[in-house]
């Protein structure tokens, strides 16, 4: 599985048909109101990294993560990893950190094309895992880079923050999945998670924490010890720009194979049943890769601290 992953052979695109998409776009505006602009792994999926990495953190860096969480009560890291969702009015114009939009067609991350400015999901990892190792910054602002780099490392495994084709990562492509009004982006941040643990979200974004923790748990305890080796080899740190444009090249290649590419000319019938079986063990393990690529960062940028 890791080695099909690791070299994606592109295969070529299904374009869709105009018509299809203003009928699907009709049917669910009809059915449901479509999510607004999704910018990240769903709560779901982000609790999901955040308890693969926790699990994999060693004593120091599992003492120094305590120690910044703390400085708020939490003790988790699943208990700050939507916070870059939730704080918008705090930090208006971080939209563009949580994504790097490179072009479907392009053959990978450029980051004089795709990251001008460094306002992108790959220059913000390196950015915020510096300060987050810099033992000379005040502890509020490492607890914020902690919460940054949680975030985004996530983010950045989602394959759709990592690609474009002219729709905002899928935002604008409608769809209906299994009955409800959606979009290609939604789907990937959360319905195609959702629907395979049978756990949607609930009002204001809740969910089953045990459940959701239990499927952690499981996702975890697949994961060889030849995969986390190969996904997440020591010395991530000082290579940690090149690592992270290596992720959304990763996540670059799923969008086209499997995200835009399985996705069929003219959904018909049971067509969501073959994308989701398509679809979920992608997820999965980009949730996984995530997890252990998130806490070898951490083992090192807190390592005896
Ligand atoms: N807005 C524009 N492009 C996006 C992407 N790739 N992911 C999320 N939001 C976006
Ligand atoms: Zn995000
Ligand atoms: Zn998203």
């Amino acid at each position: 599985m890791a080695d099909s992953l690791a070299s994606p052979q592109p295969k070529p695109m299904s374009m869709r048909a105009r018509s299809h998409r203003l009928t699907a776009a009709i049917l669910a505006g009809a059915l449901s109101l479509a999510p607004p602009l999704a910018m990240a792994w769903g709560p779901q999926g982000h609790a999901i990294v955040a308890d693969i990495a926790q699990s994999h953190l060693d004593p120091a860096a599992a003492a120094q993560v305590a120690a910044l969480l703390g400085l708020e009560g939490d003790t988790r890291l699943d208990q700050i990893a939507s916070w870059a969702d939730g704080n918008r009015k705090q930090h208006p114009g971080t939209g563009p950190w949580h994504y790097v939009d490179i072009p479907l067609d392009a053959a990978g991350y450029d980051a004089a094309r795709d990251c001008r400015e460094a306002d992108c999901v790959v220059a913000k990892i390196g950015h915020f895992t510096q300060v987050l190792a810099d033992p000379r910054q005040a502890p509020a602002a490492r607890l914020e880079a902690l919460k940054w780099v949680v975030h985004f490392v996530a983010d950045v495994h989602q394959p759709l923050h990592a690609s474009d084709h002219g729709d905002k990562g899928g935002n604008t492509v409608q769809e209906v999945y299994f009955g409800r009004g959606t979009n290609l982006h939604a789907m990937w941040d959360g319905r195609i998670i959702e629907h395979a643990l049978g756990l949607p979200l609930g009002p204001n974004y809740s969910f089953n924490h045990v459940a959701v923790g239990d499927a952690a748990a499981q996702l975890d305890a697949a994961i060889t010890p030849a995969e986390r080796q190969a996904w997440a080899p020591p010395g991530l740190l000082p290579g940690i720009d090149r690592a992270a444009a290596a992720w959304a090249d990763e996540s670059h290649a799923l969008a086209r194979t499997v995200a835009y590419g399985d996705l069929p000319e003219k959904p018909q019938g049971r067509w969501a049943y073959t994308y989701q079986a398509e679809a979920w063990p992608v997820v999965q393990q980009r949730l996984q890769q995530a997890g252990v690529r998130l806490a070898e960062l951490l083992n090192e940028a807190l390592a005896g601290r």
